[in-house]
């Protein structure tokens, strides 16, 4: 792990892009030779770590994501920089964000696309893997027609199956989404369902449909 003083990563931002900030400041930047930085500031919780966790979770995540063959970013180094602050840099994956993606299709091309991620989200979870930031601003279509993930600071791989209660808590991390929640739970669930049934087990895939259809209630009943 390098660290850098200000002045270094004011050098390293040079001619670099902005591709998220927020009030506080930058998120996530492309340098100027197409590596994204991706900064974490400290958490109040954390104030006495020397290292901030988030970055160094990011590099094993995305190495873990690699072996199980699940497309992620390539991280390249961790940097540790002033005011405890930590980032990570990687090289980006190809391609477009589901959110971003699917807007622009029409609702036959996208039932498709749908169906392949529900069976993409079927495997994940039969891996054990339980992504917190699920949402469809966190998943990119890449240009082999895979899925990757990034943003991955906070997820749990375990070497069984999720359970029944894990899987519906991480569909409902992205029914918070507007646009997610009217794509996966209105216009294409029964899509969505028919993709996740081909990878998931039989009971899990019929659980968690159920689930859904009470969850598709309680959104129907919002508006
Ligand atoms: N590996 C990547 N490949 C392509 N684009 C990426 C990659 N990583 C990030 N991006 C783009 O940058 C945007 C922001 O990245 P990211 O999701 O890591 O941060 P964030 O959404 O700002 O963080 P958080 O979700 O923690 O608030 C994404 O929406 C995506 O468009
Ligand atoms: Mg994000």
């Amino acid at each position: 792990m390098k660290s850098l003083n200000n002045q270094e990563l004011a050098t390293l931002l040079q001619g670099a892009k902005t591709i998220e900030a927020d009030g506080s400041g930058l998120k996530v930047a492309q340098l100027e030779g197409g590596d994204f930085l991706k900064l974490f500031r400290r958490r109040r919780w954390l104030s006495t770590a020397l290292w901030a966790p988030p970055a160094r979770r990011f590099a094993d995540n995305a190495r873990n994501l690699l072996a199980l063959g699940i497309g992620a970013p390539k991280v390249t180094e961790l940097l540790q920089l002033p005011q405890r602050q930590s980032a990570v840099r990687y090289q980006p994956l190809p391609g477009q964000t589901l959110r971003a993606h699917w807007a622009a299709l029409n609702a036959i091309q996208r039932a498709e696309q749908v169906e392949q991620f529900g069976a993409f989200l079927g495997l994940l979870h039969e891996k054990g893997l339980y992504f917190r930031s699920l949402h469809l601003g966190n998943v990119l279509r890449l240009p082999d027609d895979g899925f990757g993930l990034i943003d991955l600071s906070d997820m749990f791989i375990s070497a069984r199956a999720l359970t029944d209660g894990k899987r519906q808590r991480n569909l409902k991390h992205m029914l918070r989404y507007a646009d997610d929640a009217n794509w996966l739970l209105q216009q294409h669930q029964a899509d969505w369902l028919n993709g996740y049934a081909q990878t998931a087990s039989k009971q899990a895939a019929d659980k968690l449909a159920r689930a859904l259809h009470k969850m598709q209630a309680v959104h129907s009943g919002d508006n």
